[in-house]
């Protein structure tokens, strides 16, 4: 059952951009299971979230071997160039900058990603270049 919850979860959070309080009642009452169970699993997972978030999510990697790689540079990067700290969308609804924890690739750090594509051995420069590609 969690894994159908999981993956209706999933496809909410992909068609809206987050899972709005009223999802999460709809999706209790059709599973008949309680509504706090589903926003319990609906926190779990970092890749999911219950705040109306921006058109792209950038995600970057503060663990300590992407830290020890270089990420605080990269860190400081994102953050200079989207003008966002952690958790903060953009005025215009375009991004949403958010930190994680280990993404799992940890040989080619620092990683980040923006929306589902990951990027490694990422640098200050290359950074801006991925947040000014055309999106
Ligand atoms: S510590 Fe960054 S991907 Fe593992």
């Amino acid at each position: 059952m969690n894994n159908d919850l999981v993956a209706q979860l999933r496809e909410i959070n992909q068609r809206l951009g987050y899972i709005p309080r009223a999802e999460i009642e709809k999706l209790a009452r059709e599973m008949r299971v309680p509504a706090a169970k589903v926003l319990g699993v609906a926190t779990f997972y970092s890749l999911f979230s219950v705040k109306p978030r921006g058109k792209h999510v950038v995600r970057f990697c503060e663990d300590a071997p992407c830290h020890v790689a270089g990420g605080q540079a990269v860190y400081d990067a994102i953050r200079t160039t989207l003008q966002l700290e952690p958790g903060q969308t953009s005025a215009d609804g375009k991004w949403t900058f958010e930190v994680t924890s280990c993404l799992g690739i940890c040989g080619v750090g620092p990683v980040m990603m923006v929306d589902d594509e990951v990027y490694g051995n990422v640098t200050p420069e290359r950074v801006v270049e991925i947040l000014t590609a055309d999106r």
